[in-house]
């Protein structure tokens, strides 16, 4: 088997990567360990920055999207028990976000790539890869019970924080920056409208909470626990008295409607980035080269600025030959990612209670919230970051 992309990994990283090649008539192939069922249903973030939501316009996978997405002009920030919103219409040009499940934007993406006869392998498995630093890098996977190997020109790791493409790249060569968080989320998807038209951040006490949405009928809500919580010990009604506490409180402001749990889980925070996302013919995108904790809502936006920056550059090499874009891939992507790095541990620092916080530390939050509330340029600034950078290429 021989292409000219392999891209290992279905995730919205390596299946925008695979579409925008195919419209610019770049031969790839996806290779997938999960079933099609798996990766259309997990539920993961939910967030578009303004440029990625564009972006996805742009390339023809964005009508749904634009039919039935909820657009965002603002968050609210609740503290003290009291809601500030944040309007991101006045504070950045009428900008605003997308909320879309992730889950959403790959079922588009693998139903695109499958109308224009594209290949995706779900249910591989034994995915190694072998001469990356060579001009010919291939893939060996077992599929249908049987061993294969592709042979291509470039090989992009789309395989998540879990996958095998990183640990293909010789140990020394990658510069590896971690920051693990002492407390988790707990996260449920409820069959009840949500509590606010907006998203609502709340710094509590007990510590973080977050009401999103999927719909105006689905609401998507996360608590803070400790990072070696068991959620045997959740049952739903202690969770929905969490929300209850954290969200509402004594003085309300909204009601929190209680329904279904449709979903659970536990999520741990991570910061991560190696350095650099390159190795010879391998391309590291998205979480497979870097990760954050999701307070900031970043991780599919960095996945899918990756793919964009990582699709022109490779458009520019097999049509013309001209390897600057690829060569500078790493560090353009490196920008996007620390800036949104930085954003994310700001967040994820202003808004939970640490193990170890002294009454100092929370007083400290609640003079740094009220600042992003009185400020309106520091408001500007958190509008900015999380409305997002807009994408290099456009
Ligand atoms: P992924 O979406 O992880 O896709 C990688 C794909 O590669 C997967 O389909 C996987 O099955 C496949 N794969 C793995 N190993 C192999 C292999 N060896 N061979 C072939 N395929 C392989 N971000 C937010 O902003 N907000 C959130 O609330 C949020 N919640 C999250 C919850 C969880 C449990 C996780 C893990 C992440 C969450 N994120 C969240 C982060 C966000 O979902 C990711 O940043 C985003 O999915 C990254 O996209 P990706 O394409 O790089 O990787
Ligand atoms: C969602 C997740 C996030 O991490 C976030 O910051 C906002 C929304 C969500 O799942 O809806």
């Amino acid at each position: 088997m021989r292409t000219q992309v392999g891209i290992v990994g279905a995730g919205p990283g390596g299946l925008l990567l695979a579409h925008l090649l195919q419209r610019e008539g770049i031969e790839s192939i996806v290779l997938e360990t999960a079933s099609r069922a798996a990766v259309e249903g997990r539920v993961r973030a939910s967030v578009l920055e303004y440029g990625t939501a564009r972006l996805l316009v742009q390339a023809g996978v964005g009508a749904r999207m634009e039919r039935e997405a909820l657009v965002q002009h603002g968050i609210v920030l609740r503290f003290g028990g009291v809601p500030h919103r944040i309007n991101f219409a006045e504070l950045v040009d009428g900008r605003g976000v997308v909320v879309w499940g992730q889950h959403e934007v790959v079922k588009d993406l693998i139903a695109a790539r499958l109308d224009a006869g594209g290949d995706i392998r779900f249910d591989v498995s034994d995915v190694a890869l072998a001469d990356i630093e060579s001009k010919r890098p291939s893939i060996r996977f077992r599929h249908g019970g049987e061993n294969h190997v592709v042979e291509c020109d470039v090989i992009a790791g789309c395989d998540g924080f879990h996958g095998i493409s990183r640990g293909a790249i010789p140990g020394g060569a990658l510069q590896v920056f971690e920051r693990l968080y002492p407390f988790a989320w707990l996260g449920i998807m409820a069959d009840a409208p949500p509590p606010a038209d907006e998203l609502v951040y709340a710094h509590h006490p007990s510590g973080f909470a977050l009401a999103s949405m999927r719909s105006q009928r689905i609401s998507r809500l996360y608590i803070q626990v400790s990072p070696g919580e068991d959620l045997a010990y959740w049952s739903d009604a202690r969770i929905w008295d969490e929300l209850d506490q954290r969200l509402v409180g004594p003085d309300g402001g909204f009601t929190l409607a209680e329904g279904p749990v449709l979903q659970r889980g536990i999520t741990l925070l991570r910061s991560f980035v190696v350095e650099p996302m390159r190795y010879g013919r391998l391309f590291l995108v998205g979480d497979s080269a870097h990760v954050v904790p999701p307070t900031g809502a970043k991780g599919m936006n960095l996945a899918i600025a990756d793919a964009a920056v990582l699709a022109r550059g490779l458009v520019a090499l097999f049509k013309t030959g001209d390897t600057a874009l690829v060569d500078h891939y790493s560090e353009v992507c490196l920008r996007r990612v620390w800036a949104a790095e930085h954003f994310s541990w700001w967040m994820t620092r202003l808004l939970h209670r640490g193990p170890f916080d002294t009454p100092f530390d929370q007083r400290r939050q609640l003079a740094e919230l009220d600042r992003l509330v009185s400020s309106p340029a520091a408001a500007a600034a958190l509008a900015e970051a999380y409305v997002g950078r807009p994408l290099e290429h456009a």
